[in-house]
């Protein structure tokens, strides 16, 4: 975690006030410090809790840079110029500090390894509680609740370097959840690992959507998961968002593909195929589920 080491304890966790967005976007264009142009330009979008929105565009897209808007830590720890407002869980990243909003906004990143540095998992999840001055009681509580979730029980006295990347990742999310917090914003989170951690650590994070009822804000290239799981698609593009839709529209949408850069689930590449050869698919599947459903119809009428 990077966000709490040096802050004196004790911070309160303050109450988000009752609100109708998770997350609210308006207006948001952001410059790195000594860079010419915007990484983000006029953004504004707003996310109600509960909803699992997927984070979509190519390479420098301005994905990364929105997920630390989110957290604060744009501006605050990267500095450059920030206009508009971002407010999450209830709360204006202006006014919060970072502390605070991690408590509300848990931020996971790419590389599980660069964030992990104590010596044990356990330490590892409690390091966010006990900086921020909370009893052991609840420290201890917060733990096994993160740690079950992750299904992380038995590595709890192992040491983070020792653990595949799948299960550190989940260390990561682990490390995040001990906050509690009410939005989760995963910056591709299964890019550095084999199919079995990505499939582990996006099993988790499908299941803190629909069991938990967390608001996910995801960034991945894993369009596959995303039509399973994902409510709404966001594609930015060049800094600006040029895609607010489900991901039935995004994914069926081949212009829309192209233009941007995204690569589409397996099933609509095959399904573009088939159309591009003459095969008259009437429905186009997103999921491996519905394409069954739609190649079996396809078979019975002779194609
Ligand atoms: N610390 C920084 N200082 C200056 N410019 C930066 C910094 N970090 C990112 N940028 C620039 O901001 C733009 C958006 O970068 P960002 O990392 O947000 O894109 P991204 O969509 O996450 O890309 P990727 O898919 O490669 O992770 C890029 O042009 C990038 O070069
Ligand atoms: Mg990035």
């Amino acid at each position: 975690m990077i966000l709490i080491a040096s802050h004196p304890p004790r911070l309160p966790k303050e109450k988000s006030v009752s609100m109708s967005w998770m997350i609210d976007v308006a207006h948001v264009t952001y410059t790195y410090p000594n860079t010419e142009r915007p990484a983000l330009e006029s953004i504004s979008f707003q996310v109600p809790p509960g909803q699992f929105v997927a984070l979509l565009g190519p390479t420098s897209a301005g994905k990364s840079t929105l997920c630390y808007c989110l957290n604060g830590v744009v501006p605050r720890l990267f500095g450059g110029e920030m206009k508009g407002k971002v407010v999450v869980a209830g709360l204006d990243t202006y006014e919060h500090e970072i502390p605070v909003l991690a408590q509300h906004v848990g931020l996971v990143l790419q590389n599980a390894r660069s964030q992990l540095f104590n010596v044990t998992v356990l330490s590892e999840v409690a390091f966010g509680c006990e900086n921020l001055g909370m009893p052991p009681e609840e420290i201890r509580q917060r733990v096994t609740e993160a740690l079950a979730l992750t299904e992380l029980h038995g590595l709890e006295d192992r040491q983070p370097s020792t653990l595949s990347g799948g299960q550190q990742q989940r260390v990561a999310i682990a490390c995040v959840l001990a906050m509690r917090p009410d939005l989760l914003v995963l910056d591709e989170p299964t890019s550095e690992l084999d199919p079995l951690g990505s499939e582990q650590v996006m099993k988790i994070v499908a299941r803190l959507n629909r069991e938990l009822g967390k608001t996910i804000l995801l960034v991945t290239h894993d369009t596959d998961f995303v039509a399973r799981f994902a409510d709404r698609v966001l594609v930015l593009y060049q800094g600006h968002l040029v895609e607010d839709n489900t991901p039935r529209n995004v994914f069926t949408n081949q212009t829309l593909l192209q233009q941007y850069r995204i690569r589409p689930p397996q099933v609509c590449e095959i399904t573009f195929e088939l159309l591009s050869r003459g095969t008259p698919v009437t429905q186009m599947p997103i999921t491996i589920d519905e394409a069954v459903e739609v190649f079996k119809r396809l078979e019975k009428d002779g194609q």
